[in-house]
Formats: structure tokens, sequence, C-alpha cells
């Protein structure tokens, strides 16, 4: 992440399991200003302890869904790690959050990020969705489900607005 060079760093999702590891990484590595926006249905502010000892990590308690705050709190960012997701469970139990979260949320941060001219977005994806979306949907040989593919559609919405920005925007990978 040295090569970055970014001096003011959002991460969404930053309160949990692996926005708080990148957190925890920028801090020891270039100490940056580090904004954190995490809704906390899943993150805790516990897992930020070590990182936010530096007084560098600022946190903004919001939702990617909420367009508005998400341009606000872009501002002056250089970097964005968008890790804010719900959990694969979820997203099968609440299908219309899943599509609110994932593919509205996702085209939010986006959006903001090009209109703040943040120079790179890393966006968070899984294998798991990938694998999920690739598998033969024959019933008798997978145990794949509706709410799994849906998930899986999803995940790969994600993937297909990042690669509509870095197109427009010329972003890289
Ligand atoms: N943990 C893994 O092993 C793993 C592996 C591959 C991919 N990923 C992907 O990495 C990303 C992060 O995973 P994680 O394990 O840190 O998950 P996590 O649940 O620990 O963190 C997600 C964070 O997003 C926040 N969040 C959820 N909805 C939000 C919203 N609407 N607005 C703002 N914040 C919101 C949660 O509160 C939580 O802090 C996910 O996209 C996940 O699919 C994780």
């Amino acid at each position: 992440m040295s090569e970055l060079q970014a001096k003011r760093i959002l991460i969404t999702g930053g309160a949990g399991l692996v926005g708080s590891q990148i957190a925890d990484l920028l801090v020891r590595e270039n100490n940056p200003e580090i904004i954190i926006f995490d809704n906390f249905v899943r993150g805790r502010r516990e897992n930020l302890s070590g990182a936010m000892a530096n007084g560098r990590v600022q946190i903004v308690t919001g939702d990617i869904r909420d367009s508005k705050l998400v341009h606000e709190v872009m501002q002056g960012i250089d970097l964005v790690f968008h890790q804010a997701a719900i959990r694969i469970t979820q997203c099968a139990e609440e299908p219309r959050l899943a599509l609110e979260v994932l593919a509205d949320g996702t085209f939010n941060v986006l959006e903001a990020a090009v209109a703040a001219k943040v120079k790179k977005v890393v966006a968070a994806s899984s294998p798991r969705y990938m694998v999920s979306l690739r598998s033969s949907p024959r019933p008798k040989s997978t145990t794949l489900t509706i709410t799994a593919r849906f998930t899986a559609r999803q995940r790969s919405s994600t993937k297909d607005f990042c690669e509509a920005f870095m197109k427009c925007t010329g972003w890289t990978m």
C-alpha cells in the first residue's frame, strides 16, 4: 500500500473484520489520515482500538445507501477501500437489503468517488460469489439456491459497476 502515497483515505465498512485490518496496516505503513465510514450493523469500535490510538483515524457513522452523506464524506479523499457489505446469510434472508447495500450502495460510493476526484478505489469482492455464478445451476447436481444466485448477481453487479467506472475514469485495478 505504501506506493499509493495517499494522504486521506476512506474505508467503508472500516469497522468490520477486513476494513479494520486495512486501517491497522495503513497506520503502520505510512500513517495517513483515515476516515472510517460504517453503520455498525456488524462492525465494532473495538476492532479499531489499535488504529485509533494514533489520533489520525476518525469514525463517521453512516450508511452507504445515504448518497448525500457518502458524497459529503468523500470530500478531499485520495483513496477509497470499499468494504461495506452485509453477510451472505443476511443477503439470503433480506434480498432487498442486499440489492440496496451491494448494488445501490456501491454505486453511491463509486459515483461520489468520481465527483470528489478520488485517485483510486479498491473494492472488495469474494471468490465465493464468483464461483457461485459460474457453477452449473442444474438442480440435481448443485446446492445453489435462488437466493445464493441472487446474492451472486448483486456481487457481479458490484464488479460490473467497478469495471464500468474504471473504463470511464482511467482508474486501475
Ligand atoms: N472476511 C473474509 O474472509 C472475506 C473474504 C473474501 C471477501 N470478503 C469481502 O470483504 C468485505 C468485508 O468483509 P468483512 O469480513 O470485513 O465483513 P464484516 O461484516 O466484518 O464488515 C463489513 C462492514 O460493513 C458494515 N456495513 C454493512 N452494511 C453497511 C452499510 N449499508 N453502510 C455502511 N457500512 C455497512 C458493517 O457494519 C461491517 O462493519 C465484504 O465485501 C466481503 O464479502 C471477506
